[in-house]
């Protein structure tokens, strides 16, 4: 791998920056707010930055980049898949019951609910994740969905997963914002106390941990391998036109085996086209 020193310190920097964000929304809760309980109280709003937190922003972050780890490289698609949509519906669980705490808060206190921008654009961002994680699931784990499909939704996949990423990010730093006005009386937010000194660190690792992971997703050079293309590309050129070649893949599912079909000209070229739009890991 290229740059495996520099990509090393990254992960280790974003894994602390995340791991600290989720301790400073428990020193948060814990130490200034009424702690954790499940009673219609502040206690049970307090679920709700603890959980996104945990699961919508470290989780998810971790799920973007489990491909990019080198040494997963030798591991199968498959299991890589399965330990990516894993992670994922882990952050879309913890998600959808911060957003239960949040509603029931709100309920029992007679709170109006879906007034403010940043419960606008947080479950607009739910919505997406959850349409994400099932396209997801139907188009790149189930053996149905074939490969000129797949290839054609990865960038897409990519470019919205990435968006809602950055979307939960900007929906976290406002609802932050909004329970530091909202709850800081005496002294107010623009007092400065501790707690909101503390609460605008944790929004500024929020930002740092978000930049690092679309740092690492976005280079192109710390992508997973293209091993499977390369060996149907090298199988193609060893086989006179017309010929059908089945993949000889021992490493992907059996959706993918059967999907890999390519025996035409056509096919070849396409094949490298995927190449040179660096979409070559799709299968
Ligand atoms: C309310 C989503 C993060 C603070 C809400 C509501 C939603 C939501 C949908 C509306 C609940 C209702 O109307 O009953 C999200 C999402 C987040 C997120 C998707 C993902 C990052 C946070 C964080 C905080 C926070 C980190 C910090 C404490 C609040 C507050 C409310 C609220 C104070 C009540 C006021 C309002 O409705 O805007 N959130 N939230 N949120 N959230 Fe979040
Ligand atoms: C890649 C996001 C669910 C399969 C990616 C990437 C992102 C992403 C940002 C780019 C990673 C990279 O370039 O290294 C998400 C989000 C999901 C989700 C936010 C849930 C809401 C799923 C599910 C599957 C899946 C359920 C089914 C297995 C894949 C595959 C790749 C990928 C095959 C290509 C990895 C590669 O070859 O480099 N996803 N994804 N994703 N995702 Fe997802």
């Amino acid at each position: 791998m290229e740059d495996y020193g520099r990509f090393l310190a990254l992960l280790a920097s974003t894994l602390l920056v995340g791991f600290v964000s989720v301790i400073l929304s428990l020193v948060w809760v814990f130490h200034y707010r009424e702690g954790l309980s499940w009673d219609g109280s502040q206690g049970e709003f307090n679920w709700h930055p603890v959980l996104v937190i945990t699961g919508f922003v470290f989780i998810q972050g971790i799920a973007i980049i489990v491909y990019r780890l080198p040494w997963t490289w030798k591991c199968s698609k498959l299991l890589m898949k399965f330990i990516h949509a894993g992670l994922n519906t882990i952050a879309m669980i913890l998600a959808i019951v911060s957003m239960v705490a949040v509603f029931e808060f709100h309920n029992a206190k007679n709170i109006p609910n879906m007034y403010s921008l940043h419960s606008w654009i947080g479950l607009t961002a739910v919505i997406f994740y959850s349409l994400q994680l099932l396209l997801g699931f139907a188009v790149f784990l189930l053996p149905f969905a074939p490969v000129h499909l797949r290839v054609v939704l990865m960038p897409i996949h990519i470019y919205s997963g990435l968006t809602i990423f950055a979307t939960v990010i900007a929906t976290a730093l406002m609802g932050i914002t909004e329970k530091l006005i909202f709850s800081l009386k005496n002294p107010a937010y623009s007092a400065s106390p501790p707690e909101a000194t503390l609460v605008n660190c944790l929004g500024l690792l929020l930002v740092i941990f978000g930049s690092l992971v679309l740092w690492m997703a976005s280079r192109p050079h710390w992508k997973r391998p293209p091993a499977e293309n390369a060996k149907i590309l090298r199988l193609n050129a060893a086989t006179p036109e017309g010929t059908q070649v089945e993949s000889t893949m021992t490493n992907s599912s059996n959706a993918d085996k059967s999907d890999l079909r390519i025996n035409t000209e056509a096919a070849r070229k396409q094949n490298i086209n995927f190449d040179e739009a660096g979409q070559r890991s799709t299968m």
